[in-house]
């Protein structure tokens, strides 16, 4: 079986200046370096240009946390795919959780978003996970299957081995409270069959399926040890230089 990319991602969300930004970039960067998986930054727009002309590394991989579905057009206030790729940024966050659940995205128009970037070239990670009312429910499979089959409706298994797939438990995002590495591989277990009776086993062999919610330094190794899990969507703990240092080298911690 091909070995999966390994993945480690920051989501800064609405953090940093420019300032804080380049400072931060400056002080991981030999890090980045000297590692042997994909770095992702997900960094708000307007840092984007001048990150992109700065940092540069196979290893670095700097996006953005949203788009719009449109090519153009007279969408106030709106970014296009197209608009993304002109300055350089290489991927995308689709169907985060805040997205989602802050700003009403549904399924359908997370799936034009995701159908857009392909067409513009830009790699969607495409962000799902349940609340928990749908986990003590019982609906987290249900709900899993819903967002992962609708936010791809009509995407092909090519276009779907360009992208990457987020588990992040809506529970676990910045709450502190992260699922244990046994929650998360079976939901990213899960996810994989679910890719695998869609689009084929070649591709759920392939594609890397992250965990966000709470990582920090201290549950990375565990995670990172799942059979399912391939990387790691990071927010609070991205943001300062030491702690995202420590997860991107979480090979050397000891636990
Ligand atoms: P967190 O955020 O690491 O702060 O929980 C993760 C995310 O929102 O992607």
């Amino acid at each position: 079986m091909a070995k999966r990319q390994k993945v480690i991602a920051g989501n800064w969300k609405m953090h940093k200046n420019l300032d804080e930004a380049m400072q931060f970039f400056k002080e991981i960067m030999p890090i980045v370096n000297e590692c042997s998986d994909k770095v992702y930054i997900a960094a708000p727009f307007t840092h984007l240009k001048t990150l992109c002309d700065n940092f540069k590394s196979s290893n670095l991989v700097i996006g953005a946390q949203n788009m719009n579905d449109a090519s153009k057009g007279a969408f106030t206030g709106e970014i296009s795919a197209f608009m993304l790729k002109d300055v350089g940024a290489k991927f995308v966050l689709l169907g985060h959780s805040e997205r989602r659940h802050i700003f009403g995205e549904s399924n359908e128009f997370i799936n034009k978003k995701v159908k857009r970037a392909l067409t513009d070239n830009l790699q969607p990670v495409l962000c799902i996970g349940e609340t928990l009312e749908e986990r003590e429910s019982g609906h987290m499979k249900d709900v899993l299957q819903s967002q992962l089959e609708d936010c791809l409706n009509s995407v092909t298994a090519d276009q779907l081995n360009k992208m990457l797939i987020a588990y992040e438990p809506v529970w676990a995002i910045g709450t502190g409270v992260t699922a244990t590495a046994e929650q998360a591989e079976e939901a990213h277990r899960f996810t994989r069959k679910l890719i695998e009776n869609k689009w084929g086993k070649d591709i759920s062999d392939l594609i890397p399926i992250l965990y966000g919610g709470s990582v920090t330094p201290d549950n990375v190794k565990i995670l990172m040890e799942q059979v399912d899990i391939d990387g790691v969507l990071v927010g609070g703990a991205s943001l300062k230089s030491d702690s995202f240092a420590k997860i991107i080298n979480y090979q050397t911690i000891k636990v």
